[in-house]
This record gives C-alpha cells, sequence and structure tokens, in this order.
C-alpha cells in the first residue's frame, strides 16, 4: 500500500535519515559502546530538556514511563490533573497500580489553572501531582511556567509531567521550572519511530522513592537509575539499541544543525498558520490561549464527515485524525511537530480545502 504522510499525532513521519539509524547493526549491550552511546544520547537529552537530572531511557512507549512516575513516588496520595483523554489514562494507571489517586478533571479545551492547583495542593493531602502539559486528545497546550509558581510553594509534592506530544517541538526548562519527572515518547515531536520513551528524574523524586515498597519490577525507578549512575549507563534489561541509535541521530540534528530555538520558533509558527487556517473555515476546539504548537484539535463546524475526508486524503496520499473518543466527528486533528515544515501544511490544507470545496 501508499504511504500516507502522516499529519496525525504520533507516529509521525520519520526522516530517512532516522530510518536509516535504526538499521545499524547490533552491538552488545553490556559493553563499553553501548555505555558510550547512552552516556551520549542522555547528554544531548538533558541540553534538550535543560535539566542537570540524570535521564531514563525505556524500551517502552510513553506510558510505561507515566506508570513509573506515578507508582514509584507515590507514598501517600496521588492527584491527576486532567484535561482529557491522556490525563484520565494517568489516573486510570494510578488506579490499576493501586496507587491511591484522585482526579480532577477540567473541561476538555479548558487548561488547567493555578488556583485549581493551588486548592487541590493546599488541603496537605497529595505529596504527588501530575499534569499533561501538551493534552493530545483536544490539542490543550497547560501553561506549565504558570503552574509552576504553585509547586515551587509546595516543596513536598512531587511533580510528574507528561510532555510526550510536546517535548522536542515546545521549550520545556525542566529545572527551572522544577518538574521532577518529565516523560516523553520518542514517536512526536522527536521524530523517531514509536518504542522508546525516556524521562528525567529529580533528587527529591529519587529519595522519594526509596520509601515506596512495591516499585514493580520492569519499571523500578530505582533499579533503571541505579544502571544509569552506578553501572556506568546500563539498563537492567535489554535496550532498544536501534532507537538508540537513530535518537542519537536525531539529537545532533535537532541541537547542532537546526538549534533548539530554531526549532521551538518554528513550531510556534506553523501552529500559528495552522491555527489561522482553522478559525478560517471552522474554529478552534481549545481555548486560544491554550492552544498546542505540536497539534491543532478543530471543532467541525461545518459538520463534514471527518471519516469521508480522511477517505479521501488517503487517496491523496494523506493522514489527518479524526477526534479522540467522545470528539469523534465532532471535532479533528491536525499534527504539525517533529520535521514538518510550513510548506508541508500548505500542501496538506490546500488537499483539503480542495476536497471541501471551501473558497471556491
Ligand atoms: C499526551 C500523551 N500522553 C501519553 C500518551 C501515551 O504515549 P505512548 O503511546 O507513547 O505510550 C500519548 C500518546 O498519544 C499522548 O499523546
Amino acid at each position: 500500500m501508499a504511504h500516507k504522510k502522516l499529519f496525525i499525532p504520533g507516529p509521525v513521519e520519520v526522516d530517512q535519515g532516522v530510518l536509516n539509524k535504526m538499521s545499524t547493526p547490533m552491538i552488545g549491550h553490556r559493553t563499553a559502546e553501548w555505555s558510550d552511546l547512552q552516556r551520549r544520547v542522555s547528554r544531548k537529552l538533558q541540553t534538550l530538556m535543560y535539566t542537570g537530572n540524570p535521564i531514563i531511557l525505556s524500551a517502552s512507549s510513553g506510558t510505561g514511563l507515566l506508570e513509573m512516575a506515578i507508582r514509584c513516588t507515590t507514598v501517600k496520595r496521588a492527584i491527576v490533573f486532567s484535561v482529557g483523554a491522556f490525563g484520565n489514562r494517568w489516573h486510570a494507571i494510578a488506579e490499576g497500580n493501586g496507587v491511591p489517586a484522585d482526579k480532577y478533571e477540567e473541561q476538555w479545551g479548558r487548561g488547567i489553572t493555578p488556583d485549581v492547583v493551588e486548592r487541590y495542593l493546599s488541603t496537605g493531602k497529595y505529596d504527588v501531582a501530575t499534569v499533561t502539559h501538551n493534552e493530545t486528545s483536544t490539542g490543550v497546550m497547560n501553561n506549565v511556567e504558570e503552574l509552576a509558581e504553585v509547586f515551587r510553594k509546595f516543596p513536598e509534592v512531587v511533580w510528574c509531567v507528561d510532555t510526550v506530544s510536546s517535548l522536542g517541538g515546545v521549550k520545556i526548562p525542566v529545572d527551572e521550572l522544577g518538574i521532577d519527572i518529565c516523560v516523553t515518547s520518542s514517536q512526536k515531536a522527536l521524530g523517531l519511530p514509536p518504542g522508546l520513551s525516556l524521562a528525567s528524574v529529580s533528587q527529591k523524586a529519587k529519595e522519594r522513592a526509596t520509601g515506596v515498597k512495591n516499585r514493580g519490577y520492569y519499571f523500578d525507578m530505582l533499579q533503571l537509575l541505579k544502571y544509569v549512575e552506578e553501572r556506568n549507563f546500563q539498563y537492567p534489561s535489554t535496550p532498544s539499541i536501534s532507537h538508540t541509535y537513530a535518537l542519537d541521530f536525531a539529537l545532533e540534528r535537532i541541537l547542532n544543525q537546526e538549534g533548539l530555538e530554531a526549532r521551538f520558533e518554528r513550531h510556534r509558527q506553523i501552529a500559528e498558520y495552522v491555527r489561522s487556517w482553522a478559525k478560517q473555515y471552522f474554529a478552534l476546539f481549545p481555548e486560544q490561549k491554550y492552544a498546542s504548537d505540536t497539534v491543532t484539535c478543530i471543532s467541525n463546524t461545518r459538520a463534514i464527515s471527518v471519516k469521508d475526508l480522511n477517505n479521501k486524503l488517503a487517496e491523496r496520499g494523506f493522514a489527518i485524525s479524526n477526534g479522540y473518543g467522545e470528539l469523534k466527528e465532532k471535532t479533528f486533528r491536525i499534527a504539525h511537530m517533529a520535521e514538518m515544515q510550513k510548506a508541508d501544511l500548505e500542501e496538506l490544507l490546500g488537499h483539503i480545502e480542495d476536497i471541501l470545496g471551501l473558497g471556491a
């Protein structure tokens, strides 16, 4: 079947250079060669995340490390601040692991406000809080700078942030914000195939984990950290060597070819372009001030069949996403992350206009 160019919010289009790196011949994972690779990738990720914290790589998708974060750091009780499907997933993960947790769910399309965070944390009931930075189901990007000011007042709380669909496209200065665990996946704004996730972990989160008895096995954060810190950048089980080679290559380009500021600016500009198109022909689903810079969720104000539109786009070699869950057909989503350029979006939107007869 012919390849469709992916404008879905993950997996994203993967550049041929990165795909080629995935087929690098294997090396043993208990070798100095592997340690060098993992160390190099970790250093680059620390630059990308603006952090001095150690980096955990996991041969799982991001959900695995979301599980690690909430399970390994909750002693008292966690509060999950949800703005959509992936926030709700974090709460379901807690429940599935027997981790005591409550959920505050914001109306979909809106972001979490500082007063809500303050209200919950000042009860003193919670020692962990989770926030989804970029909620892929609704196209909402929370204002973590604003929330960080509240978290600073509650140093006993371990702050975990899901940046699965934003890290690599949007600046997340982890240490400045005071994020204790920052999780992301390979298949979104980093522009890799799915199957690898990574997280930065603060000293505070590490200390907390020592008081958690049942941390599981595969996602035991202390075990993962031990292999990084005491065993010279190794992984407790077998790592995804192919992904790590590809990530090393992708990060080199992100940091040294494009440059971080330019990359974040490109994402901001193409997001702005897609948003103005969406407002011209439809409407934005999220409140404007929370609109994401990596994925735009568009309200289907023209009552088009999103399914038919996507079928017609497929015939032309493109794919976008229908709305998520209950938002199916009520919204549709266009992703603009990783290596996407404005010209790619112009081409896609031109086809959508043509198929729907917009502006004719
Ligand atoms: C915001 C967000 N969080 C978590 C996940 C789950 O990540 P993964 O599919 O890598 O497990 C996704 C996946 O789309 C996501 O968009």
